[in-house]
């Protein structure tokens, strides 16, 4: 830890710091967002497709932002910073992105813990009457206020543990869980009439669906499911040690978040293709409902299982949720703990304060302030929160972050910092994508979320 100060934290190994970042990345983007962007886009192409983004764009980029952590030794805003005082606007803006999607990640993490609860609370039928039950509950304000604050304190007490207290641990109970879980509901899911059907659609690519939309779509599900262009990795690289190899290490997390988001696919599509039939009714039913609406009907014809597979199922969710929102919160920690220069309970102190508060806000977007409907018709203070955060921002900051090292410090700097701890061989490909590609693709990933937004065209 040459670059560090003793008073920053830092993890126990290599091996914690793949296992934070596959905790970090794996979350409700591959739970929910991923299958239905699956079932929408031909199934096996758009898995062929990411694929291909993951491995080539996808993980460029983590070696870019954790190899700049690690060689700054600071979360975000130093790290550029570092470089001279007017970069560190890039920091900042990258900061930005946790602080707006940590308040409402945190509410749909209370409503997955109030859907765990409710299947052993209420039983699988209340749940499955077609959407009274879970418009009820996130129009309802208090509850679903208090089942948020609820998540949050798990987060919190996780995080008031430390990195290795905490965080290490956590994640070292949860992601095997996780993992088990969902191979385990898989497999009882296929065995359900009608399942193998929607996992033939799910596996067999439709080239007819390969379209430009496919691959905008693939390129934000992977900026957000890899946690990228927020500061994330640049602060636990910051928390890495100048032995641990950065390349294999980005790997492993690529494959990780693949893999969750694979079999999570297989899942749900599977599971939704027996309550709907095709594929194409499977798509129709994007992001919440898909999970609170679709597969509480799919579950309740399980029988005797419905319970028990209901229950696990949201339990799946919610440690996927948790580890995410213990990752969003730490980075909050680490940018208030740098910028203020405070202790870290200080700095926890405040980021409660501040997620409570705008937790507040954005759940009575669903409620008291329902009138605002920012993005048109029907939607809400979430909605607004997460187009500006994933859709608006964080193309932004990967953008600047790509033009900063390939123009500015010059890819250089970041591939001797990689080849202090491993061999790096593909150096010049590497160069090439930082350079030349990644700018490119984000520019139009830009380009095309704001015109889709505002209607130019449809995604
Ligand atoms: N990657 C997480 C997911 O797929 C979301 C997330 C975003 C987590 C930002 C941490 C930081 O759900």
């Amino acid at each position: 830890m040459e670059t560090n100060s003793p008073a920053r934290a830092s993890w126990s190994g290599k091996w914690a710091f793949i296992l934070a970042a596959a905790a970090s990345a794996v979350g409700l983007g591959n739970m929910w967002r991923f299958p239905y962007l699956a079932a929408k886009y031909g199934g096996g192409t758009f898995l062929l497709t990411y694929l291909v983004l993951v491995f080539t764009f996808g993980v460029s980029l983590l070696l870019l932002e954790t190899a700049l952590g690690r060689k700054t030794g600071q979360s975000a805003i130093g790290a550029f910073k570092s470089f001279g005082k007017k970069y560190a606007f890039i920091g900042v803006l990258a900061s930005a992105v946790p602080f707006i999607i940590t308040p409402y990640y945190c509410i749909i993490g209370g409503w997955v813990t109030k859907y765990t609860a409710a299947y052993l609370v209420n039983g699988p039928e209340a749940l499955a009457d077609g959407g009274d039950f879970f418009s009820g509950f996130i129009t309802s304000s208090f509850e679903s206020y208090i089942w948020m604050l609820v998540f949050m304190a798990v987060v919190f007490v996780v995080v008031a543990l430390g990195v290795k207290g905490g965080i290490e641990k956590a994640n070292l109970f949860m992601m095997p869980a996780l993992i088990v879980m969902a191979v385990g509901i898989a497999l009882y899911t296929l065995t359900m009439p009608g399942a193998i059907d929607g996992a033939l659609y799910y596996l067999t690519p439709d080239f007819s669906k390969f379209s430009p939309e496919l691959v905008i779509g693939a390129l934000g599900q992977m900026f957000y499911s890899l946690s990228l262009a927020m500061g994330i990795m640049i602060t636990y690289g910051s928390y890495m040690r100048k032995q641990d190899n950065l390349t294999s290490s980005v790997a492993r997390i690529g494959c990780f978040d693949l893999g969750v988001s694979f079999i999570a696919g297989l899942l749900i599509v599977s599971a939704a293709f027996v309550a709907m039939g095709s594929g194409e009714a499977v798509a129709t039913k994007a992001g919440p409902s898909l999970m609170f609406i679709t597969l509480p009907t799919v579950f309740v014809d399980m029988g005797g299982m419905a319970t028990i597979i209901g229950f696990l199922f949201f339990l799946l969710v919610l440690f996927a949720a948790l580890t995410s929102a213990i990752s969003l919160t730490e980075t909050l920690v680490s940018i208030v703990q740098d910028g203020l220069k405070c202790t870290r309970g200080k700095a926890l102190g405040i980021v409660i304060a501040f997620v409570v508060i705008a937790g507040a806000l954005v759940n009575a977007g669903y409620n008291g302030l329902s009138f605002i409907e920012p993005l048109g018709e029907g939607s809400s203070l979430l909605d607004l929160a997460d187009f500006f955060s994933n859709s608006v921002l964080m193309p932004i900051v990967a953008l600047l972050t790509c033009v900063f090292v390939g123009w500015i410090i010059k890819p250089q700097a970041i591939i001797d910092e990689v080849r202090v701890s491993s061999k790096f061989s593909m150096a010049g490909s590497w160069t090439v994508m930082i350079k030349y590609v990644a700018p490119v693709l984000v520019v139009i990933i830009l380009v095309a979320y704001v015109a889709a937004q505002f209607g130019f065209f449809s995604m």
